[in-house]
């Protein structure tokens, strides 16, 4: 087969793929191939703009480190990440909503007693972060895995200044107690800018948009049997809760941090000046499809 033009090329290509090692490997490649070529067909673009877009691909390919992965903020940023996550999570119903992992999860966070203070020192507001897990019969999860970790009142993480601070802050490993609950304190988190020094941020800028996310807590629970749940808690009232940049914001994930006067605090705490207090309750679902498997994948 020869002479392809812009007419024929399409069903040549896929063509090709009819040998494909397995039949998803078949279906991906032909729809990856069809999508292409109707984008293609759509913009028409010139030489220049077909190098632009290679080299655009090729910086955010050099942008990846182990510390940096500009792909996954290019999918975050362009709806991909959000949009598999809400195919993976159809029927989510009676389970606490998902949103997207981010960039700043530690694997191995340190395990802290209930009602630690895992600020690690850095400067802010103080914030009671409390809540209790449940699965999807409202039954209580005692020894559920609870990660936390959220950025500074600056917005940065831990891991951005880590030469600075010298080590992990604001993330902490928690288990649920015999009540299924769990608590912390730490500081008060703001609203960020997500790392736009680079392709994605270029993108950004030519598209007009901003690249903050609303000031949020991130959480990964895992409980025995359980799904595991990645998701967040979003500060209500903050300003980028309608345009955040990476499509994360879920109304049953907006939670009030409570303003507090100084005093004793819901765990006896005495504080001598005002704190903020963030409580959610989650819900777990089931993992029918793996229910064995669940149970191995719960941290030790
Ligand atoms: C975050 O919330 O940590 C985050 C999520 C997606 C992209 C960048 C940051
Ligand atoms: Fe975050």
């Amino acid at each position: 087969m020869r002479n392809f033009d812009e007419f024929t090329i399409t069903d040549a290509v896929m063509e090709r793929l009819k040998d494909a090692r397995d039949a998803r490997t078949h279906q991906i490649s032909a729809a990856l191939v069809r999508h292409l070529h109707a984008f293609i067909r759509e913009v028409e673009p010139t030489f220049a703009e077909w190098e632009a877009g290679i080299d655009f691909l090729t910086r955010t390919g050099h942008f990846c480190d182990d510390k940096r992965q500009e792909f996954i903020l290019l999918s975050d940023t362009l709806g991909v990440s959000m949009l598999v996550d809400a195919i993976n999570h159809r029927g989510a119903g009676a389970s606490t909503e998902t949103t997207v992992l981010g960039p700043f999860f530690v694997q191995d966070a340190p395990e802290c007693e209930h009602g630690a203070d895992i600020s690690g020192g850095i400067a802010g507001e103080p914030l009671l972060i409390s809540g209790t897990v449940c699965g999807s019969d409202d039954k209580p999860l005692p020894g559920a895995v609870v990660d936390i970790w959220h950025s500074d009142s600056d917005g940065y993480y831990d891991v951005q200044q880590l030469d600075e601070i010298g080590d992990l802050a604001m993330r902490a490993r928690l288990r649920t107690d015999a009540h299924g609950r769990f608590r912390c304190w730490s500081i008060k988190p703001a609203a960020y800018p997500i790392p736009h020094d680079g392709p994605v941020g270029q993108m950004l800028e030519a598209q007009g948009r901003h690249p903050w996310r609303p000031a949020h807590v991130h959480f990964m629970i895992w409980a025995a049997r359980h799904e595991k749940l990645v998701t967040h808690i979003f500060a209500a009232g903050d300003r980028y809760l309608d345009s955040d940049v990476v499509f994360g914001v879920k109304d049953s994930l907006i939670g009030a941090f409570v303003e507090k006067p100084p005093g004793g605090a819901e765990d006896g705490r005495v504080l001598e000046r005002p704190y903020w207090h963030l409580h959610h309750d989650f819900r777990l679902r089931l993992d029918t499809a793996d229910a064995a498997l669940a149970a191995d994948r719960l941290p030790a």
